[in-house]
Order: structure tokens, then C-alpha cells, then sequence
């Protein structure tokens, strides 16, 4: 008998999303987005994010199911994120994993958001190499991972955002340059159009005395508020895709250039790109050129497993199962500040 095929549930921010994975292999996944219900608040609002879960939840997990075309009582191994993320979204989608797994007989794993956002990457290209370095990159997390067994190892942090994560200073610059929501995909396409070199935005935090992996985005953010406003007092058109495409620059040349350094430094020869930013076009392209030029192998997951999703999870959970972790007791709870 092989290992059983996991069921992965993730529900922590504004995406509901089921994932079915077995060995190492994605049979089938499904994601619903409330993104939508939040676009006129420019945020996620917490209790819409949670309703939104209470509605999709079964539906996602059966479109799963058709997809991979099994059913329920294929499953033999149940994972859920547990956090961090909004509690009122993790408890929907922990209560509806809880249930299953009790339902069906099943072990139930509880799984880091993060550590399912280095796993979606395995799905696509095997196993991850040991050791790697991954740079995650989303609405909420901007950190340096030196991952080693992801089933056995604690992950270790080289460093992380000190204020925004870069995906919120990409949503709430887009915000002040009255680009719609998320902003993230918005400034992408905008900046399509525009010139990278024409505003010169900062680059924080990568001065020589700075901490060489931590990340700053909120200077960055007021930087671009301040552009715009003196563009607004002038009474000029805001020249919108210069700003996206040398703000999108700004961002793209910190990431991947602290990136590269981890690689460097730690004698590593694989990074891994992932979360909701890892999307971006010019993050992607300057990635692809830097580690090139550094002989270093890039990962990046497709787009629709670089953002939240069910399939990551479940490839968590497949780890844990072939690891032998033990499961979690039924009486788990979210954990929605979880550290890595
Ligand atoms: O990983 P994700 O779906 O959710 C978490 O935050 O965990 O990431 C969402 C973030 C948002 O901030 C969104 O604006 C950003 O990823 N994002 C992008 C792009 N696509 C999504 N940022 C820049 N360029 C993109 N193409
Ligand atoms: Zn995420």
C-alpha cells in the first residue's frame, strides 16, 4: 500500500482552498476567492473573509474531489493550516478539517501557511534540495528562509520585513495611485507601460552597515505617496506607469538582491521564490538574470501556486505522513501568530 492521499484545507487569509496530494504528487486542487467582497473596503475585512470560508469551504473540497476524481472516502490524511493568518478564517477552515478527519477516520496535521508556500514549489519540481534558500513574499510575509528537511527541520530565519510585508507596500501604494484592489497584480500591469528608471525610489536597508537580510517597505511606501502628492500639488497628471514600473524596480532590486547575498553567504546553490509577490513580473525577471549571472539554480512555482491555496498544504501534509510526523490531537487550535 502507498501513502494515503492528503486533503489539504487553507483558509487564513481571503482564498478557501483545497488540494489533494499524494507522494509528492498533485492530483487535483480547487481555490474560491472573497478578494472580490473586499475590493471596495482596499483591504480584506476579517468577517466577510471568515463568512466567505463558512460558504465555500464544502464546495471547494468536493470541487477537489471531482477534480482529482476521487471521493471522499479516498482520503486518507487531512491538513489544515493552523496560522498564522485572520483567526476568524483559520477557525472555518480548522472546524471543517476537524470534522472531516473525524468524520472520516482520518490523522489530522496541522501545517504553518508558510511552510506550505515552500512546499507548493515541490509539486511542480520535486523535492527540494537540502539546503535552499526561499524568499516568501506575500501580502503579509517578506522573509529569508534557510530551509532544510521541511518535515524534520526547523526552518531558520535569516530575516524579515522590519514593517510592510512588499505585497501590502505594492497594495497600498496602489491605493494612493487609485489603482484598484489587490494591488499587487494592478502595479504589475500598470507598470507594463512605464519607464523603471524614471523615478528613483529608495532601496532600503541595503546600505553596508544594514541588516543584510531584513527588509524595509514602508519608507518605500511613503516615498511613493510623497511622489505622488507632489505631482497632485502641482497640479500634473500623475505620470502612473513611471511610478508603478520604478516602484515595482524598487522592490524587485531589494528582494532579489538580498536574496542572491543569502545564497552567497550560505554557500547555497537553489533559491526558491514563492507567495502572492513571487507573481510579479519584473521580480521574476530580475531573479532569473541575478541567479544566472550567480550560477545559482532559480525555483519559482506557477502562479496559481504561488498564491494561497490548498495544494501547498496538502503538500505539507504529504511530508509529514512519509516523515511519520505525529498528528495532531482533535483538540488542536489555530494558532493565528504563529512563528515559523
Ligand atoms: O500569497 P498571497 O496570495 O497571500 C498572502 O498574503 O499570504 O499574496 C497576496 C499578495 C498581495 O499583496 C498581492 O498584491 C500580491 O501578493 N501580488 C502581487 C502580484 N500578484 C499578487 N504583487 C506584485 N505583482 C503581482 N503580479
Ligand atoms: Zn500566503
Amino acid at each position: 500500500m502507498g501513502s494515503p492521499v492528503v486533503l489539504g484545507i487553507e483558509s487564513s487569509c481571503d482564498e478557501t482552498g483545497a488540494g489533494l496530494v499524494r507522494d509528492g504528487r498533485l492530483l487535483g486542487h480547487a481555490v474560491a476567492s472573497s478578494m472580490d467582497e473586499h475590493a471596495r473596503f482596499g483591504g480584506v475585512v476579517p468577517e466577510i473573509a471568515a463568512r466567505a470560508h463558512v460558504h465555500s469551504f464544502t464546495p471547494v473540497v468536493r470541487e477537489a474531489l471531482d477534480r482529482a476524481g476521487l471521493r471522499p472516502a479516498d482520503i486518507g490524511a487531512v491538513a489544515v493550516t493552523t496560522g498564522p493568518g485572520l483567526s476568524g478564517a483559520l477557525q472555518v477552515g480548522l472546524a471543517g478539517a476537524k470534522t472531516l478527519a473525524f468524520s472520516l477516520g482520518v490523522p489530522l496535521y496541522g501545517v504553518h501557511h508558510l511552510a506550505g508556500h515552500v512546499a507548493a514549489d515541490t509539486l511542480e519540481h520535486g523535492p527540494l534540495p537540502d539546503p535552499c534558500v526561499v524568499l516568501i513574499v506575500s501580502g503579509g510575509h517578506t522573509s529569508l528562509l534557510l530551509v532544510r528537511d521541511l518535515a524534520r527541520d526547523p526552518i531558520v530565519h535569516l530575516g524579515d520585513t522590519i514593517d510592510d510585508a512588499a505585497g501590502e507596500c505594492f497594495d497600498k501604494v496602489a491605493r494612493v495611485f487609485g489603482l484598484p484592489y489587490p494591488g499587487g497584480p494592478a502595479i504589475d500591469r500598470t507598470a507594463r507601460e512605464g519607464d523603471p528608471r524614471a523615478v528613483r525610489f529608495p532601496r532600503p536597508l541595503t546600505g553596508q552597515r544594514d541588516a543584510p537580510y531584513d527588509f524595509s517597505f514602508s519608507g518605500l511606501k511613503t516615498a511613493a505617496a510623497r511622489w505622488a502628492e507632489q505631482h497632485r500639488i502641482r497640479g500634473e497628471d500623475l505620470p502612473l506607469a513611471d511610478g508603478a514600473a520604478s516602484l515595482q524596480e524598487a522592490v524587485a532590486d531589494v528582494l532579489t538582491r538580498k536574496a542572491v547575498a543569502a545564497c552567497r553567504a550560505h554557500g547555497v546553490g537553489t533559491l526558491v521564490v514563492v507567495g502572492g509577490v513571487a507573481a510579479n513580473s519584473r521580480v521574476r525577471a530580475l531573479a532569473e538574470a541575478r541567479c544566472r549571472s550567480a550560477g545559482i539554480t532559480l525555483r519559482v512555482p506557477s502562479l496559481k501556486l504561488c498564491t494561497d491555496n490548498g495544494a501547498m498544504i496538502a503538500a505539507v501534509g504529504d511530508l509529514l505522513v512519509r516523515a511519520g510526523a505525529e498528528p495532531a490531537p482533535l483538540d488542536v487550535s489555530i494558532d493565528p501568530s504563529a512563528p515559523l
